[in-house]
This record gives C-alpha cells, sequence and structure tokens, in this order.
C-alpha cells in the first residue's frame, strides 16, 4: 500500500481531533497528504471551523490554510475512516475519580476503527494505554473478522509527544517511536509518520512502543514528585528550592532539572502512570516507587490547601469567611486546559472549607467550583481584595506586579521573588 495509494479518496483519516489530533492532521495536511479528520463531536469541529481551538500560533497559521484547502477535511460521520489509507486514533484516555482508567472512549473508538476497516488500510493507534492496547482492541477484533495484520492490514501504535502551550520544538522536530504488529507494519507505519517527523524510531512490537510512552511519563511524574518532596524539605531547612535544584542543573550529566509546584495536571501526567499500575495490579505486580509518586502528586493540592490555612491563621483570619484569590487556573501556562488542574481541587476544598474563592485566568473564562456550580474569572483580580492570593499557573505576560501590594501570596511556582507577603508552597 502507498500512501498516495489512489483506490481510497483520503490519505489519512485522524480520529479524535483534540489537542493532540488537530495538530496532527494539521502536520499531515502541511506534508501534502488528503486528510480527514472525524469526531464524535459536532461542537468541536464548529470550535474547529470558527478557528477558536487552543492552538500554538504556528498550529493557528496552519488551520487558516487547511479551512482554505480541498484536501483537508471534517466530519462527524465516523463510516468515513472506510474511506482512508490510514487511520490515525488520538481519543482520549482518562481516568476515573478513583484513578482506575476510563477506557470507554478508547475501547468506543477503536470499535468504530474495526468495524469500518477494509483490506489494505494501516491502522495506528496514538493514545497512551495499558501495554497489549492495540492488540487487545485492534489485532484481535479484526483477526476475528478475518482480517489479519501484516497480511490484509497493517496495524501499529506509535505514542504522540506533542507539548500543548510550547513552541520549543515543532511537530516535525519530534521523533516518533513506532511499534507494528508484525515488522511489515511497523515499516508501513514509520514511512506514514515520515511525512510529518524527521526522525522514526521503530521499535521491535507495538508493545514495547507502548510501553515506551508509559516510560515516558512516568519517569515525569516520579520526578515531579521527586522535586515537590525536596521543595518540601528544603522549606523545612529553610532553603530555595529552585537556588538548590538551579545549581545541581548546572552538572552536564547525571541530573535533568524538574520544577516543584501545586501538583500535575493535564491529561498525561496524573492519568498515564495509573494505566501501568491498573494492568499491574491484575498481574499482582507490585510499583512501590511508581505508586508513592501518583500518591504524592494527588495529595499535593490539599498540600496547597492546608499552607493556605496557615497563612491564613497566621494573619488572624480562619479558612471561613476569608476572601481567597487563585492566579492562573489552567493546569499549565499558555493553555485552556483545565483537566486534572490542581486549581480546581484547590478552590472546591477552600469553598467546602467556607471560604470565598474567586480566580483569575485570561485563558480560562470560566471554571467548575467542585460544588455544581461554575466560577467566572474576575477580570481585576487587584481590586477583588483579596486576604491570600494563591499563585498557580503564570502564563506568558501576566501581570504580577500587583502582587506585592497583596496583604498575603502564597507561590506554589516557587519562581516569585522574594518579599516578605510572599510566601512558598
Ligand atoms: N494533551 C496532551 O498534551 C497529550 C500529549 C501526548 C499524548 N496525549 C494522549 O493523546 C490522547 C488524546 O489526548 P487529547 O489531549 O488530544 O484529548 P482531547 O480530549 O483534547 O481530544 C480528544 C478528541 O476526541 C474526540 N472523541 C472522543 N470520543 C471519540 C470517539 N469515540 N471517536 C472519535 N472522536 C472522539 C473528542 O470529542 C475530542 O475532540 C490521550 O491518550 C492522551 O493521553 C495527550
Amino acid at each position: 500500500m502507498e500512501l498516495t495509494d489512489t483506490t481510497f479518496p483520503f490519505d489519512i483519516a485522524i480520529l479524535g481531533l483534540g489537542y493532540v489530533g488537530l495538530p496532527t492532521a494539521l502536520a499531515m495536511n502541511s506534508a501534502g497528504r488528503k486528510v480527514i479528520g472525524l469526531d464524535v463531536s459536532a461542537e468541536r469541529l464548529e470550535v474547529i471551523r470558527s478557528q477558536h481551538a487552543d492552538l500554538l500560533p504556528s498550529d493557528n497559521m496552519r488551520l487558516a490554510k487547511a479551512l482554505q484547502d480541498p484536501d483537508f477535511t471534517m466530519s462527524t460521520d465516523l463510516s468515513q475512516l472506510a474511506h482512508a489509507a490510514a487511520v490515525i486514533v488520538c481519543v482520549p484516555t482518562p481516568v476515573d475519580p478513583y484513578l482506575v482508567p476510563d477506557l470507554g472512549i478508547l475501547r468506543s473508538a477503536c470499535a468504530s476503527v474495526v468495524e469500518f476497516a477494509v483490506p489494505g488500510q494501516l491502522l495506528m493507534l496514538t493514545s497512551t494505554t495499558y501495554v497489549g492496547s492495540t492488540r487487545d482492541l485492534l489485532a484481535l477484533p479484526l483477526e476475528a473478522k478475518g482480517l489479519l495484520p501484516g497480511r490484509d492490514l497493517f496495524i501499529a501504535f506509535s505514542p504522540e509527544r506533542i507539548n500543548p502551550g510550547v513552541d520549543a520544538y515543532s511537530h516535525e522536530d519530534v521523533p516518533r517511536v513506532v511499534g507494528g504488529m508484525t515488522p511489515a507494519c511497523g515499516e508501513k507505519a514509520a514511512a506514514l509518520l515520515s511525512a510529518s517527523a524527521h526522525l522514526i524510531h521503530t521499535v521491535p512490537s507495538a508493545e514495547v512502543a507502548e510501553m515506551t510512552k508509559l516510560v515516558e511519563n512516568t519517569f515525569r511524574a516520579v520526578n515531579i514528585s521527586l522535586a515537590n518532596e525536596f521543595a518540601d524539605i528544603c522549606h523545612e531547612l529553610g532553603l530555595s528550592v529552585i537556588d538548590v535544584i538551579d545549581a545541581a542543573s548546572t552538572k552536564p550529566y547525571g541530573f535533568m532539572p524538574f520544577t516543584p509546584g501545586p501538583g500535575a495536571g493535564g491529561h498525561c501526567i496524573p492519568c498515564d502512570p495509573h494505566y501501568l499500575l491498573w494492568q499491574l495490579r491484575k498481574a499482582r505486580v507490585g510499583a512501590p516507587l511508581i505508586e508513592h509518586a501518583m500518591a504524592g502528586l494527588a495529595g499535593r493540592p490539599l498540600k496547597v490547601v492546608e499552607r493556605a490555612r496557615r497563612i491564613l491563621s497566621d494573619q488572624n483570619h480562619g479558612v471561613a469567611g476569608s476572601r481567597v484569590l487563585v492566579l492562573g487556573v489552567a493546569y499549565k501556562p499558555n493553555v485552556e486546559d483545565l483537566r486534572e488542574s490542581p486549581a480546581l481541587e484547590i478552590m472546591s476544598a477552600l469553598i467546602a472549607d467556607g471560604a470565598e474563592v474567586a480566580y483569575h485566568d485570561p485563558w480560562c473564562p470560566t471554571a467548575p467550583d467542585g460544588h455544581g456550580g461554575q466560577l467566572k474569572s474576575v477580570s481585576t483580580p487587584e481590586a477583588w481584595n483579596a486576604d491570600l492570593v494563591i499563585l498557580h499557573t503564570r502564563h506568558s505576560g501576566m501581570d504580577v506586579d500587583w502582587l506585592a501590594d497583596a496583604p498575603a501570596v502564597l507561590d506554589t511556582t516557587y519562581r516569585l521573588a522574594e518579599r516578605s507577603n510572599v510566601s512558598r508552597l
């Protein structure tokens, strides 16, 4: 099968046009491929068509071009999957409130891929998931339909490494890891990806590729947790953890800096390691280091609340009735993404304790309050008269000068200049 195979009207169908799928579709379109983007949400397609999707400026430019290009189409009609030479699955893989993987969306998306699969197609999973997903959700159901990988069609896994909100690396400059169900599947998938990535690293199996993503994000989770622990240790010893980490970072080998903070948010770090832990539980295999790190991350937002309580108490305030403003609620700078943001848990806990809570975030006009309601970003935080400001996420260009006049500031970014009214987490 060539990517320019004339038997298929589309070169590539991207299933799931979110933070990962949309930039992937745009990169493939920029590389001259005929792309159809598929999503179950008509609302999401409208956001994309009206150019309101949360994208890097470079991807916004690509989108403006793609919307004028007859070789870029979008649809909610998943039967279109049958008309693409290659299918790339980019749907969410969240965890539920009990931190158990919620595979419902991935299962449903893969069931659609299986339903509409036709011989000759290349089917590639990119959603982060447990080891064995590509086999369980694509290869085995297709084999049951008489379609064998490597013979009738091609099946592979390639983890996505996109970093929303950060434009340090272009889509094309981030190497891709890929593993096929058979060597031929791996080769087909590598050929597809080479259109939008300069470097492809092919591994021996889809399972190795699945585990690669879990290692990458578990590595980050463990190290963020370690950085948080060092922050607490430094706090007790009266040291600035940032001074310490910056100094350690001068070592040219054997050290990689991670920054402490209010917890870990987004769709990756707080979720992905739980896919690994979940499957290890079934195998009765322990992973105490990872479990500890994940528990540390999950407990971090309540540490912020505890610290806020102490700062208010030092000012002779109880939490109940105090006015607390959270500055920046997105899970990281320069994105609109609120998924798993520690800020949500912090605000919810403070509200439960009777505080009057507001927030300011130009990227997030509304945010759930954790009690069934919605909060709206206040436009002039400096005029809100907070007893305590919690700096949670510092977007580029965010004004923090006014914090010099706030009665008390809790800096969970560890980066604010030292001042008498500033406490570090
Ligand atoms: N967001 C990141 O920074 C990032 C980075 C690397 C990898 N990943 C992984 O990529 C995957 C996708 O994450 P995301 O952040 O792009 O998710 P997202 O929530 O931004 O987007 C997913 C899209 O899929 C659509 N969708 C849901 N169910 C569908 C279905 N059955 N069929 C078709 N479309 C469906 C949704 O409407 C949504 O538009 C996840 O596995 C995630 O772990 C995410």
